[in-house]
């Protein structure tokens, strides 16, 4: 499949999506996002692929939604057009998403990289939810996704003054999880995501999937959720091939059954 704002490819089984709208800094018009949910949800279907990596360029991961395609609409428009409900079947995304963030990761670009699993960053990095600049405010996720990472009231100095925080900053809250030089940070999210592609991927689902709810539900539901999800997990052969392998002291050959 070809598109016009991404570029998909795969290594080995880790399958790979480029925004590439360079000369907007990857600014997020509703085709790239379009596209972007497209081939998320591929990838997430096709079996070859047991992790994905996300990334951007050296510059700009994203500067955010477009604001060109955003500064003629009115509420009635925005609201039949309702471009941010697509954004939540990113949310939805069974495997696993690593995010290879460089220079800009504004706004909607804060966002995306918020729906991602794990995020390793370049030490150019700026990460900021800059939407009040512009009268407005953040409207796919980031009052509720952020604030739930970095805890209120750095939530609220980020939203509410605009200003950009820097990777050791975010690493420092715990947004993100590795900063590394300029010229390692895509190399270093694909060996993660290599490592991912390489454990059984129905644990790796069901664990991205309880991690999820522990940002939802009260705990008791989530620990309920997670004994149901172990359980489960007794009647995969991964199971078996992983705990026999243990047991001979050999490598668990894991095949998704
Ligand atoms: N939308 C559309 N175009 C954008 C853009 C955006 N979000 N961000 C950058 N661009 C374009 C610029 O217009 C410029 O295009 P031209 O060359 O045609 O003029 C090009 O990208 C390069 O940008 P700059 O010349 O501005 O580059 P810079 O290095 O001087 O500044 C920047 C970089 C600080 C990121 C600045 O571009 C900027 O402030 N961008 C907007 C950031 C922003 O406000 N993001 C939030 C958008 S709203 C949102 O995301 C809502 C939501 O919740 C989903």
């Amino acid at each position: 499949m070809t598109y016009e704002h991404i570029l998909a490819s795969k290594d080995g089984d880790v399958g790979i999506i480029q925004l590439n709208r360079p000369h907007v800094l990857n600014a997020l018009n509703l085709k790239i996002i379009d596209e972007l949910v497209a081939e998320l949800e591929r990838m997430d279907g096709d079996d070859s692929i047991r992790a994905i990596l996300l990334t951007g360029n050296d510059k700009a991961f994203a500067a955010g939604a477009d604001i060109a395609e955003m500064a003629d609409e009115a509420t009635v428009s925005m609201l039949l057009k309702d471009q941010f409900s697509v954004w939540d079947r990113i949310a939805k995304i069974n495997k696993p998403i690593v995010a290879a963030v460089s220079g800009f990761v504004l706004g909607g670009g804060c966002e995306l990289m918020m729906n991602c699993d794990i995020i390793v960053a370049s030490e150019t990095t700026r990460i900021g939810q800059p939407e009040i600049k512009l009268g407005v405010m953040p409207g796919a996720g980031g009052t509720q996704r952020l604030t739930k990472v970095v805890g209120k009231v750095k939530a609220m100095e980020m939203l509410l003054t605009g200003e950009s925080i820097t990777a050791q900053e975010a690493l420092d809250f715990g947004l993100i999880n590795r900063v590394v030089p300029v010229e390692l940070y895509f190399e270093e999210a694909l060996k993660l995501a290599k490592k991912i592609a390489e454990q059984p991927p129905i644990a790796v689902r069901l664990i991205k999937k309880t991690v999820g709810k522990a940002l939802d539900v009260p705990l008791d539901e989530g620990m309920d959720y997670e004994r149901n999800a172990f359980y489960l997990l007794f009647a995969s052969e991964d199971k078996s091939e992983g705990m026999k392998a243990f047991i001979e002291k050999r490598k668990a050959k894991f095949t998704g059954r």
